[in-house]
């Protein structure tokens, strides 16, 4: 990937980009992802992930190379009597984008997620849950400000860089488009 927040990983997600506005952009992707459920601290296992720029992660009983970015599915409404679920999910390499290997672990399957058109708001510095719900609430009014639809059961957190990048470092939060995607007429990509 040329995107310029694809720094430290060999193979990064490639998008479409169908239109931006100051607040957001819409973008569409279609592929495969790893995923695991888990309960845990997901900021935390966001870091493991990505803990090594070169690292490896066995997964399906086969090595891959880490890619970016790796998705966190947050639950919007955290009810206070369980314990909040989240997917985290990474990008399959593009070598097994075709023909994911059969998963080794019950706790591991593959996604596929064709055609997801997703608003994006970016955002620096470090990943933390709080920052997160911040810039997952602004995006939020933005687009309802925008009389834009989406899913609003759960929003995607977004890292991209390992903890060893200190500067210049950049993360994103998705809500999944539903309907058609709004973007405001002025800032439309001319398809002419
Ligand atoms: C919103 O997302 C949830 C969880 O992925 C899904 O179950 C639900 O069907 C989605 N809602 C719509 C309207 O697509």
């Amino acid at each position: 990937s040329s995107s310029s927040f694809c720094s430290e990983s060999r193979e990064c997600l490639q998008f479409d980009l169908l239109c931006r506005t100051d607040e957001y952009e819409v973008r569409r992707s279609s592929c495969v992802y790893a995923s695991i459920i888990t309960s845990l601290e997901p900021m935390k296992r966001v870091s493991e992930f990505l803990n090594c720029p070169k690292c490896v992660c066995v997964c399906a009983g086969v090595r891959f190379e880490m890619t970016a970015p790796v998705l966190v599915e947050v639950p919007e409404e955290v009810k206070m009597w369980e314990p909040a679920i989240y997917t985290l999910s990474f990008l399959l390499p593009s070598a097994y984008q075709e023909h994911p290997p059969t998963p080794t672990n019950d706790k591991l399957y593959f996604s596929d997620m064709p055609d997801m058109d997703v608003y994006v708001r970016s955002y620096g510095g470090w990943m933390l849950s709080i920052t997160s719900r911040l810039h997952a609430h602004l995006l939020s009014r933005a687009l309802l400000r925008a009389h834009a639809h989406f899913n609003h059961t759960h929003h995607y957190t977004v890292g991209y860089d390992s903890p060893l990048k200190l500067l210049n470092r950049h993360n994103e939060v998705w809500y999944v488009v539903e309907g058609d995607p709004v973007c405001g007429e002025e800032h439309t990509p001319d398809t002419h």
